[in-house]
């Protein structure tokens, strides 16, 4: 292998006729792989079963969770999450089985009435706007596409969001309403925000006076090495400056115990609390509580749901690694074709092909029997400007399915690349 951005026609050439009979080699196997999927495996959803083993729900102040009642969530399940967030149980409220949904809520609670500090409804502004960092999460960028909230890319950088422009951005314009934020292990890229970052959104002046950082912290607890990695919390940081209102920080057990089956939190100020509260009570009478109760006993504390974690890195590690080995081995010889992210923790790899090649590296593999997640899916409305960004998850396949596909994705990769090349020799 040399160097493709130094190689004359007649040698890229050669190497596609080379990379097209590998390429075909793949397709001869049949296979079925997906590495789109951002799940967990099933081993590491077995680890959560004894979670099943409750059968007393009387909580510790006497409550029968079988019950309606505590809307804001029992105690205990308030006081893991915020030792998890590292804010005070009063100021926790804790939901069902997705974190997701309390975000659409919010937002839905935006647009619909707005927020004590709200001059008017969002629906009410001319082109109310928010803040994508990209490539962020398809499912955020989903719910403001949804509202016909317009979305303002921002880029990322391995410290957070450009801040330099995040906050002139939101100086400038009232109608800048929120901004999406995963500042821990992001997805895709799996940067953690610096504390510096953290500052900078507590700190910053808004034009906006209900301006919200959704600040979704889907990824708190997902070390990958033995670093624990802990950021400012937003929420706190935030009350030195007057400015706790405007945070909206989520998390859930997701990626804890069951996707389909955990317990979501979101954190706010004590004025954002009794506001919020106001209007769930509408929507519902309590969330389930008996999930609550087993996922507290479960889990314990903090340090319990560290110590749970820990299994899962066990079986996470190695595929992160045979996703990032793969790509050194395969595709760092050829030049700089491609660069891709080295995560600490979170569910995501982001690998950067040439500009102009991630729909045909995705096109390449789906037609080889790899699925990935769609070319352009981590940005607002599903378009990449560059058409370079693809995200890995290694999660869900077994340890040789993902050598596999990470195999097939380089060739995949160093194929577009190569058909690029000649194409922009012509
Ligand atoms: C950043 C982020 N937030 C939220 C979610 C979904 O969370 P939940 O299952 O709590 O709705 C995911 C799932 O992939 C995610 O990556």
């Amino acid at each position: 292998m040399a160097n493709y951005l130094e190689m004359s026609t007649e040698e890229l050439q050669a190497e596609e006729k080379q990379l097209r009979s590998a390429y075909q080699n793949f397709k001869n196997m049949g296979l079925k792989l997906n590495m789109a999927r951002g799940k967990p495996g099933p081993h590491q959803m077995d680890l959560a079963m004894d979670l099943f083993k409750t059968t007393d729900y009387t909580s510790e102040d006497g409550t029968d969770a079988r019950n309606y009642g505590n809307l804001e969530g029992l105690y205990e399940a308030r006081r893991l999450f915020g030792e998890v967030m590292g804010v005070k149980p009063e100021n926790v409220f804790v939901g069902g089985n997705s974190s997701l949904q309390l975000m659409y809520f919010l937002v839905s609670v935006g647009y619909t009435f707005g927020f004590p500090e709200s001059p008017c409804p969002w629906s009410q502004v001319d082109h109310p706007k928010f803040l994508c960092p990209v490539p962020g999460y398809d499912r955020h960028f989903r719910i403001t596409e949804e509202f016909g909230i317009d979305m303002i890319n921002i880029p990322m950088t391995p410290e957070g969001p450009d801040m330099d422009m995040v906050e002139k951005l939101v100086a400038e314009d009232p109608t800048i309403k929120g901004i999406w934020c995963v500042p821990q292990y992001s997805n895709p890229d799996g940067y953690t925000y610096s504390d510096e970052t953290v500052r900078r959104f507590a700190a910053m002046k808004t034009a906006a006076p209900d301006f919200k950082i959704f600040w979704d912290e889907a990824y708190i607890v997902h070390h990958l090495t033995d670093e624990i990695i802990e950021t400012p919390v937003l929420l706190e940081e935030s009350k030195a400056y007057g400015h706790e209102d405007r945070v909206f920080m989520f998390t859930s057990t997701s990626k804890i115990t069951f996707p389909g089956a955990g317990v979501s939190a979101l954190a706010c100020s004590d004025n954002m609390m009794k506001y919020v509260c106001k209007r769930f009570e509408v929507m519902i009478i309590s969330y389930d509580k008996m999930n609550q109760l087993r996922h507290v006993r479960f889990l314990k504390n903090k340090a319990g749901v560290l110590a749970h974690m820990l299994k899962h890195r066990r079986r996470l590690v190695p595929c992160f690694d045979a996703v990032k080995t793969t790509f050194a081995q395969k595709l760092t010889p050829c030049g700089d074709i491609a660069h891709w992210t080295n995560p600490k923790g979170g569910y995501f790899i982001s690998l950067y092909v040439m500009p102009g090649c991630a729909k045909r590296v995705a096109q390449l593999c789906k037609e080889a029997g790899l699925v990935l997640t769609g070319a352009g899916a981590a940005f607002p409305y599903g378009k990449d400007p560059e058409d370079s960004h693809l995200r890995i998850a290694p999660t869900y396949p077994s340890l040789s399915e993902v050598e596999q596909a990470s195999e097939l994705l380089t060739v995949c990769t160093r194929l577009a690349t190569v058909e690029l090349l000649l194409k922009n020799k012509v």
